[in-house]
Order: C-alpha cells, then sequence, then structure tokens
C-alpha cells in the first residue's frame, strides 16, 4: 500500500483530489492520505487521522522514509519550487496543472526528476477523461480516417469567485496557463505540436494575464484547431465545454454544457453512435491510480510525460505572445 502526503489543501485537494483518495480507500485501492500540508492552518481545520503540516520543510523533513509520494496542489506559481524541493528530498511528486508557471521552471522540474531519479508526474486529469481517451484512439486508429479540424471550447465563471492569485497573471498566467491549458494539453496529447499559432485575446479583470482567448493551431496538411476561452463570462453556475472532431469519414462531439451531456459518433452516411456512457468524469480517479500504477510497477509515466507536458505549457506561452501582438502568427 503506498502512502501519499498532499501539499497545498485548497480547492482542488480539498474537492478532487481527496475525492478520488476517498473512493480509492473504500475499494482498498493501492494508496492512502498519511500527510496533510497546507501554509494556511485555517484549510486544516477539522482534519482528523492525517498528521498535519503549515510548513512544508517540516512535512518533507518529518515525513522522511514514510511517505511513497506527494501530491502538489499549491498555487501554480510554486509548483516548481516546491516539485523541485520535494524530489531533492527524496520524494516523488504528482504535481497539479499546468506544469509550471512557464518553460524554464518545467525544464527545471524535469532536470530535478532525472537528477534524482524520482517520478515526477503533472496531474492533467483530462488526460484520464474516457472520452478524451476514446477520441486519442480514434484519431491513432483511423477508423474516420484523417483528421480535418478540430474545435475546444471552454467556459466558466471561476475567474471573479476564485482565490485572488488566479486573477494575478503573473502568479497564475491568467485564463491561458490556468483554464485554457487543459485544451491545450488536449491538443497536445491528441494532435502533437502545431506549428504555428495565432491567438486573440482580451482582458478585463485578470491583472497583467488574459480573460478570454480564441486561438487557431496550425498543423502540417492544413490541418487545424481551433480553441476558446473565457473564465469571466458565464454569470451561472453552469459551464460550457465542448470537443469537437471532424474527420475524412465523420465526426465526434462531446458536449457537457448547461448541466447537459452528450457524446455521439457520426459517420458520413449518417450512423449515429451514443456514447454518453464514457462522458463520466473520473479523470482525478484515473490519474491518481494510473501514477500509483507506474510507480508500483517502476513504469515511466508515458501518458503524461513531463518531456511532454512541457509543450502545452510552450503552447501556452507562444498563444500568449501572438495575443500580445495583436495576433500575429507565431511559430514553434
Ligand atoms: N485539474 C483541475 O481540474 C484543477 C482545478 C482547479 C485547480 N487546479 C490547479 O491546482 C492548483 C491549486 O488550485 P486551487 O484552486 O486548489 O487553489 P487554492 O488557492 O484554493 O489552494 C491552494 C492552497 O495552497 C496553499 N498554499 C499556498 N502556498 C503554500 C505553501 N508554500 N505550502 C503549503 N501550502 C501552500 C494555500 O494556502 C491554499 O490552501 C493550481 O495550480 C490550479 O491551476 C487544477
Amino acid at each position: 500500500m503506498l502512502k501519499v502526503g498532499l501539499i497545498g489543501f485548497g480547492s482542488i485537494a480539498k474537492g478532487a483530489h481527496m475525492g478520488a483518495y476517498r473512493r480509492i480507500k473504500s475499494e482498498n485501492g493501492p494508496v492512502v492520505v498519511e500527510a496533510i500540508c497546507d501554509i494556511n492552518p485555517a484549510r486544516l481545520e477539522g482534519l482528523e487521522g492525517y498528521r498535519l503540516y503549515t510548513s512544508v520543510e517540516e512535512m518533507l523533513e518529518k515525513e522522511q522514509g514514510k511517505l511513497d509520494y506527494v501530491d502538489i496542489c499549491v498555487p501554480t506559481y510554486l509548483h516548481a519550487e516546491l516539485s523541485i524541493k520535494a524530489m531533492e528530498a527524496g520524494f516523488n511528486v504528482l504535481c497539479e496543472k499546468p506544469m509550471a508557471r512557464n518553460v524554464e521552471q518545467c525544464q527545471q522540474m524535469i532536470d530535478a526528476s532525472k537528477r534524482t531519479g524520482k517520478l515526477l508526474m503533472t496531474a492533467f486529469c483530462n488526460r484520464f477523461f474516457g472520452a478524451a481517451q476514446y477520441i486519442r484512439d480514434l484519431i491513432k486508429s483511423g477508423e474516420l480516417g484523417a483528421v480535418r479540424n478540430a474545435e475546444f471550447s471552454r467556459i466558466q465563471d471561476s475567474a471573479p469567485t476564485a482565490n485572488p492569485w488566479f486573477l494575478d497573471g503573473e502568479l497564475s498566467g491568467g485564463a491561458a496557463l490556468d483554464l485554457h491549458i487543459h485544451d491545450v494539453d488536449m491538443i497536445n496529447w491528441m494532435f502533437g505540436i502545431p506549428k504555428s499559432v495565432n491567438t486573440v485575446g482580451k482582458s478585463s479583470l485578470t491583472k497583467g494575464g488574459y480573460d478570454s482567448l480564441s486561438t487557431n493551431f496550425l498543423y502540417d496538411d492544413n490541418v487545424f484547431v481551433h480553441a476558446y476561452c473565457d473564465w469571466t463570462t458565464l454569470k451561472c453556475k453552469y459551464n460550457v465545454r465542448t470537443i469537437a472532431v471532424y474527420f475524412e469519414k465523420g465526426y465526434v462531439f462531446v458536449d457537457r454544457s448547461a448541466g447537459r451531456e452528450a457524446f455521439v459518433k457520426v459517420t458520413n452516411d449518417g450512423e449515429v453512435t451514443d456514447m454518453t456512457d464514457k462522458l463520466k468524469f473520473e479523470a482525478y480517479y484515473g490519474e491518481v491510480m494510473y501514477y500509483t500504477d507506474c510507480l508500483i510497477n517502476g513504469k515511466p509515466v508515458s501518458e503524461c510525460l513531463p518531456e511532454n507536458t512541457i509543450h502545452s505549457v510552450r503552447m501556452v506561452q507562444a498563444e500568449i505572445e501572438s495575443a500580445d501582438k495583436g495576433g500575429q502568427v507565431v511559430n514553434l
């Protein structure tokens, strides 16, 4: 049985990550939470049955030999610093997305993982979402022919309600690096690194970052992927999340918007397959199960290699550069 310590116990750790670990425990699965650290003691109030810390340094010192890995859920600007510190102290690291605040920090994390021999994975939950995995397999298999184009959208009202660091572009990278990167990473994972991007963006709430972006990712053979993101528009509880991939012989469409869910595959001869059963979002559970399996069996995290997730940050940086230049094409 693996033992994990959580670092950062804010919204994603308390909700999604603890939810996944609770389910794993109830199934007598491979990992159990033993320690939790948050710099803010209020975040630890009411927790029982865990070793609790308000200092990462103290936790890393006192947990020597007691934990198999740490699960890092601190704000984005601390991902690299704390991941490297944990690996240097001898811990394997599962760290929330985005991998880090910029490409240089991502590279430092990769270097630290190589230097220490510790297993590092970015928790890109959408790589473990059944519908996204189905689409990726469909692209690989060629069942519907080659990809023609694709479109992703992700709109939610997170920015005004989230913790203040989200609205500081210096700390969070704005909607581009925080929210939109979920789609950018799926695009990287499904289609590879584009040859260029062009982006328009606008901002009213995020200081030094974009609230809203529209990007075209251009690939060889004139395949283009469009992605749209906004974290200020919706003033209701319902998010918009769509994925459409158009192939030579049909298309797939995922819609998780307005509290409804649909996933269909449609062929050019009119056959419609309803795949809504693949939409159950168990991605946080999936990412932990995958990471722990790699750890137990000494396997590389092939589905989410740091050497690949660094490119999602690189793509976002290129988008920001393009938006800063009024939509100019930026080559990757
Ligand atoms: N995968 C997803 O779907 C998803 C969703 C939301 C957030 N996230 C990512 O997770 C990360 C955290 O987001 P959040 O919404 O939970 O933020 P949050 O602000 O709610 O939580 C962060 C927590 O980290 C703690 N913290 C800050 N500095 C610390 C330190 N030095 N040591 C220990 N604890 C420290 C804070 O006190 C806070 O409790 C972000 O990088 C965000 O992009 C991912």
